[in-house]
């Protein structure tokens, strides 16, 4: 039996993808910009083995068996990767052989954030490890299985060419700047309690782009300008650009789902009061302090330097009280808690609003573990 472990990060969008223009291929409308976050907070995990005693491709997801040869972006995926295999002068098995695979994430997949680009991103890492294949084409391969994952195989800040061929080949993703050239750019995640089925990404994106006339006019106007001009603002470590661009993308892309038909409701009157709480603390502090993005949900995730962590966060709990305390609360990096709110004098917004906080920070693309991290037993099965 050949196996490998590795894991991979979750990355949030600065400037959103949004729409398509070729659903099989997941090619988009849209160039679009992420940042990827730490893999010691928040990671997928994936164990893939290949033995000639598998009598079938199985795979288990969270401790479930998941369909394996059902699921047709699983299945383009894998044989990506085995066309990679094949052309390899001594492939390390036959590419025939079944596979099993087994995947976590260690960040409850419930709270709606965004796994699905972890997860393909680390299928995707995983068996091009276990094939032993390294290439440039991988972004490629993992844009087929969920778009955003293309832009979780690199750390730091990532830019998703949409690129112009029909068959793909040029869209993927590329590294702008490492994690080490901004290393203090920390991320809370603002957890909103909240029960509503939202409509999937892939469904809410085909209505937008057969329906509102501001997603047009978005991508051919819009993007392109705030893509260069947030990639300077990366470079120059300017903040207050690159929250002001952030926040704005964001804003319009719930703009976009508003504009389609039937509309796309995903922000709740929580995020609109995170929204404000934001837009509040900026006026008071003076200066640009905190920058919103929210994805197709309701949860927050502020992007703010981590020495602004500990007043901000002092803020978001006079304006957010919670009944939950202590790591039910605050869950990732510690936070002191001796400071000072930035927000003085502000009345909450209400009880119970937020679930809890992940605090974490820029991190590193995909890595390999060793045999001790297996999810996969030396018998085949999950362990
Ligand atoms: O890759 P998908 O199908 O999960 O779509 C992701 C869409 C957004 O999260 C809303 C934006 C983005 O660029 O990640």
């Amino acid at each position: 039996m050949f196996i490998e472990t590795c894991i991979a990060p979750v990355n949030i969008a600065l400037i959103k993808y949004w729409g398509k223009r070729d659903e099989d291929l997941i090619l988009p409308i849209n160039d679009s910009l992420s940042m990827t976050l730490s893999t010691d907070e928040m990671c997928a995990k994936t164990t893939a083995a290949a033995s000639d005693k598998f009598d079938k491709n199985t795979m288990w997801l969270n401790g479930e068996e998941v369909p394996f040869e059902e699921n047709p972006r699983v299945m383009r995926c894998v044989r990506e990767l085995k066309r990679l295999a094949s052309l390899k002068k001594d492939p390390k098995f036959p590419i025939e052989w079944n596979l099993r695979i087994c995947s976590k994430n260690n960040f409850p997949t419930a709270a709606g954030l965004a796994s699905s680009a972890a997860g393909y991103a680390c299928l995707v890492y995983t068996l091009a490890c276990l094939y032993g294949v390294e290439d440039e084409e991988l972004t490629s391969i993992a844009r087929q299985g969920s778009g955003s994952a293309c832009r979780s195989l690199y750390g730091g800040f990532v830019q998703w060419i949409m690129g112009t061929h029909d068959d793909g080949t040029d869209s993927i993703a590329v590294p702008i700047a490492p994690e080490s050239h901004w290393p203090n750019m920390h991320v809370l995640i603002l957890v909103v309690n909240d029960s509503k089925k939202k409509t999937a990404s892939t469904k809410g994106m085909q209505r937008s782009v057969m329906t509102s006339d501001l997603i047009k006019h978005r991508a051919a106007n819009c993007v392109p300008k705030r893509i260069s001009e947030i990639t300077d603002a990366i470079q120059t470590k300017d903040f207050n650009k690159f929250a002001e661009i952030t926040m704005k993308d964001s804003n319009q892309f719930h703009a976009i789902a508003l504009d389609t038909f039937p509309p796309c409701i995903y922000m709740n009157d929580v995020s609109h009061a995170i929204s404000d709480f934001v837009h509040a603390l900026n006026e008071a502090a003076g200066a640009t302090k905190v920058a919103y993005t929210f994805d197709a949900g309701p949860n927050a995730c502020l992007y703010l330097l981590k020495e602004d962590v500990p007043q901000v966060f002092r803020a978001i709990q006079s304006s957010f009280p919670s009944d939950s305390q202590g790591d039910e609360y605050l869950k990732g990096l510690p936070i002191k808690e001796e400071a000072d709110s930035l927000l003085k004098n502000s009345t909450p917004y209400g009880e119970n609003l937020l679930k809890y906080v992940i605090h974490t920070k820029v991190g590193t693309g995909p890595k390999m573990l060793s045999k001790e991290d297996s999810l996969i037993g030396s018998d085949g099965l999950p362990l």
